[in-house]
């Protein structure tokens, strides 16, 4: 049976659909195609190339490859644009954008004739807005990742972004180097296309994609600007022409075991304190959720295998050669559900049955030899968040896992900046730093949970301190630091009650944060926080109208992705 319904696919609606069918070839025809290809399946092509997203800078090679095979595979690729995240370029935050990315994305593909679709993002955001896109959208979905920066050198030592960015920063703050170098070094942290590479947001959401099953095996590390990439975006676009004649929508690869699966694989990489609020947001598309507690389980039962930045040593291109997923997940083997399937239509268990060439040690442990006996990332819960908050162990101070400490209090963004190099900021190096009003409704969730060490104790050598707040942080970013405290303050969470000087006590052992106040206070302080409220939310005046107004009605808590309300399955 022929599947593909080509441009006949969602016609223009003129009340009469052979003359829709009519118009619309006559249209196309004035795109040069014969009218031989014009009867073709059709596959999108999701473009995200962007002056404002050096991350996707390769993306007219990669579209360039992907309409190869479509074209090889005899399909009829048409390209289209969406939207572009490019992390640092946004104000006030990229996280802001997700949503939008993932609406324009859906819409464009439900809107638009087309059989399948290959989706090209790779910067932190665009990838989780793809998939996102694809798991409401129902239609046959490739994901194809623009792949990670190879490093760059500076006087014998190789960097990359952005681990890197911030080591050379805080020894910069720290008075131990100069104006000079750290100029030199800018132009020396990001030097080829791709996305950042380390084990950050973008590389464990590229990860994440591949044991999904949304993206071919073997294709989330391969350097951007490998030979390799472009086979697997030529691959990516034959797979998708496939997915035509024999249908696997996104719901029947992206399932309740897959996205255990997922977690685990996150587990196993140290990966992103971020990608746990996409994967829930991709998974909640679909109806499908994952408990705070469920999380734990995993983390308890999988051990960290990659040595990796930002909490070891190798960068993505090392990742690549040592043997990428499938190696990581062969090791994990016996913790994962093999009977889910990818875009191919193998299952996991029949992937992992073929033999691999080599694995590179050094960056790919075997399990019983592990970089830590348990997992990267924990969720903890407490008088102050009481919905979870996550806590990135692989990445912390052990001396500082089971602390008391005094609160030193920021009660948003603007006052951590005029304060937090403040000579005379009341501060200590036992003491936790805690951020307020940085969560989704109040600031986009920006990624401000890595708060600086105040100047005064780092130039006293303190390298880190325990941070706490309702933000979120960089996947490239490391520190004794508790994000995603949910509810957030500007929803009148409990976070809120949280006061200068007060004492608070963090157990990684028993997995709790609590603020050390009796109930009834906390319940006055409560009480009279929602009493001085006199509007909901925390985003100002110019957050009232268009998309961010949208925004701020509609977006959910970390726990719940941060999609928003509507868009949930
Ligand atoms: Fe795009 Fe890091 S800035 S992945």
């Amino acid at each position: 049976m022929r599947r593909s319904k080509g441009f006949s696919n969602g016609l223009t609606n003129y009340g009469d659909a052979d003359f829709s069918l009519y118009l619309r070839r006559s249209f196309a025809r004035s795109m040069g195609l014969s009218s031989s290809l014009l009867a073709k399946p059709i596959v999108g092509i999701a473009a995200t190339g962007s002056g404002f997203n050096n991350c996707h800078r390769a993306m007219p090679e990669l579209v360039e490859a992907v309409s190869r095979g479509v074209l090889a595979a005899g399909a009829l690729p048409r390209v289209f644009p969406t939207i572009s995240l490019g992390e640092v370029f946004l104000n006030p935050t990229s996280m802001m954008y997700r949503n939008l990315m993932a609406m324009d994305t859906e819409e464009m593909i439900s809107a638009q004739p087309m059989d399948a679709v290959v989706l090209i993002g790779g910067c932190d955001k665009t990838v989780p807005a793809q998939l996102m896109a694809a798991a409401s959208a129902g239609v046959p979905a490739v994901q194809l990742v623009t792949g990670p920066m190879s490093t760059g050198r500076h006087r014998g030592e190789r960097l990359g972004a952005c681990t890197d960015c911030r080591r050379f920063w805080g020894k910069y703050r720290a008075k131990e180097i100069e104006k000079e170098e750290i100029d030199l070094i800018e132009g020396r942290l990001a030097t080829t296309a791709g996305t950042c590479a380390v084990m950050g947001t973008a590389s464990t959401m590229a990860c994440v994609s591949e044991v999904l099953g949304m993206s071919l095996p073997g294709s989330a590390a391969i350097p951007a600007v490998h030979a390799d990439r472009l086979v697997a975006a030529e691959m990516s676009g034959k797979t998708a022409v496939e997915l035509i004649e024999k249908p696997i929508k996104p719901d029947e690869i992206i399932t309740q075991k897959s996205v255990e699966n997922a977690f685990r694989l996150i587990m196993a990489l140290s990966g992103s304190t971020n990608a746990l609020v996409h994967l829930n947001a991709i998974a909640g598309r679909l109806g499908i959720v994952m408990t705070p507690e469920r999380l734990n389980e995993i983390s308890d039962e999988t051990p960290v295998l990659v040595d990796l930045k930002p909490v070891g040593t190798g960068y993505m291109e090392d990742f690549y050669a040592a043997g990428g997923v499938g190696a990581v997940l062969r090791e994990i083997k016996h913790l994962l559900h093999l009977d889910t399937k990818d875009v191919t239509g193998v299952k996991l268990g029949d992937r992992l049955a073929e033999p691999i060439e080599w694995v590179g040690r050094d960056i790919i442990r075997p399990v019983n030899n592990p970089v830590s006996p348990v997992g990267g990332l924990v969720a903890l819960r407490g008088n102050i968040a009481p919905d979870s908050a996550i806590f990135k162990r692989a990445a912390a101070t052990e001396e500082l896992f089971e602390v008391t400490g005094r609160a030193v209090v920021f009660d948003g963004l603007e006052d951590l900046s005029n304060r937090i190099d403040d000579p005379a900021l009341d501060v200590k190096a036992d003491d936790i730093l805690v951020l307020k009003n940085a969560g989704p409704v109040a600031a986009g969730m920006p990624e401000a949970g890595y708060l600086p060490i105040p100047k005064k104790l780092s130039e006293a050598g303190v390298k880190d301190m325990v941070r706490i707040s309702d933000a979120r942080m960089s996947g490239t970013a490391f520190g004794t630091i508790v994000l995603h405290i949910a509810p957030e303050v500007a929803v009148g969470g409990p976070f809120s009650a949280v006061e200068n000087g007060d004492l608070i006590k963090l157990s990684i052992a028993e997995k709790t944060i609590e603020l050390l106040v009796d109930e009834t206070e906390m319940q006055r302080r409560l009480n009279e926080i929602k009493n001085s409220i006199t509007e909901p939310g925390g985003l100002d005046a110019p957050y009232r109208r268009g998309y961010k107004a949208l925004y701020r009605r509609s977006v959910l808590q970390a726990p719940l992705g941060c999609d928003f309300d509507f868009l949930r399955g």
